[in-house]
């Protein structure tokens, strides 16, 4: 077996991917407090929000106002969500750092997700990656559904390296290989992170695990050992997808920490600061946060 990476990168996706699945609409000051927060804890990637057409997602309606408002520390990319080139130019007046298009290993949710075929949706993405790259910004994607389809059941590795293949093609600098429903077990996970290891170097390459049958950590492990060095992670497990039902949010950034801790793996993160954040944010929405980690170190300092 390899060494483990040294060094992790975690994007903490909590603001947009969590906070997009929020029933209730939750104030722009709060958005922005929580990006601060992270800011703060040391995060140095933030997935702050998404330029989405407010007719499918209005939670992020409010994304120009959220990002014209966070604090920027130099050296944090703040990343947002770009679907279509409408959302570019918002995110360009925006001056995000990173934008973030997103496709699906599946048909099915792709029609659901975004409206469109993956082929369309590859078409759609090649000039908005093209424009983001001439502004000297980078271009990240997500692959949804690489480890099951909540409509469509089974997902082949073969399926997500031809949709990592075509992303690469238009320019995508990065893949962030998605378990959208959170089905996927360790050895499912090294497959197909092996097959899109044909197309993508390793160090463009993130795993992006939901926590629905608790399985995202050992996910995260698997990645570790095939030296897969970045995560999206979210601070108190926030979220969820609006199109993915019934599938619980991403792994808990507190978690991921936890672990990559317990390994020796620096990240740069104060994990007390994250675990206040996500309690923080846990407490604003009225509920437990879902992290492991992060209540079992709160309830022990209680004690
Ligand atoms: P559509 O309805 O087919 O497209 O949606 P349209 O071009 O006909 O647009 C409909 C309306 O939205 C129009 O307004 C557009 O102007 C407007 P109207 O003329 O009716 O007044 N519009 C926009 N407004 C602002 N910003 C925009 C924009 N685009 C259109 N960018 C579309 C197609 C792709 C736009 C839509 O399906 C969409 O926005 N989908 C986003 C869904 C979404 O955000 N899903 C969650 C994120 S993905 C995810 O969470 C998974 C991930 O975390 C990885 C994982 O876990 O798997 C990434
Ligand atoms: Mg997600």
């Amino acid at each position: 077996m390899s060494a483990l990476p040294q060094h992790v990168r975690i994007v903490d996706v909590g603001p947009r991917d969590g906070l997009q699945n929020e029933k209730q609409m939750i104030p722009a000051s709060i958005k922005i407090e929580l990006v601060d927060r992270l800011t703060a804890a040391g995060f140095t990637n933030i997935e702050v929000t998404s330029f989405v057409s407010p007719k499918w997602v209005p939670q992020m309606s409010d994304a120009a106002d959220v990002m014209s408002r966070i604090r920027r520390q130099a050296g944090v990319t703040y990343s947002v969500l770009v679907p279509n080139e409408k959302g570019l130019a918002r995110a360009l007046a925006a001056k995000a750092d990173e934008i973030v298009v997103f496709a699906a290993a599946s048909e099915a949710f792709s029609q659901r997700n975004i409206n469109c075929s993956i082929d369309e949706s590859i078409e759609r993405f090649r000039p908005v990656a093209a424009a983001a790259r001439a502004h000297g910004i980078r271009v990240r994607g997500a692959l949804s559904c690489a480890l099951g389809c909540p409509y469509q059941g089974d997902v082949a590795p073969s399926a997500v390296a031809h949709v990592a293949r075509l992303m690469l093609d238009i320019g995508v600098q990065h893949i962030g290989v998605a378990d959208t429903i959170g089905t996927g077990t360790p050895e499912k996970t090294k497959r197909v992170m092996d097959a899109v290891l044909d197309v993508y170097e390793l160090d463009a390459i993130s795993g992006h695990f939901h926590d629905t049958y608790g399985m995202a950590t050992a996910n995260v492990y698997a990645c570790l050992e095939l030296g897969i060095s970045s995560f999206d992670s979210s601070i108190a497990g926030l979220g969820g997808c609006p199109y993915a039902k019934g599938a619980t949010g991403n792994v808990a950034t507190e978690d991921v920490l936890y672990l990559l801790n317990g390994l020796g793996i620096d990240t740069g993160i104060d994990f007390q600061k994250a675990v206040e954040t996500g309690q923080w944010i846990s407490g604003i929405l009225d509920r437990k946060a879902h992290s492991r980690a992060g209540n079992a170190v709160t309830a022990k300092l209680a004690a």
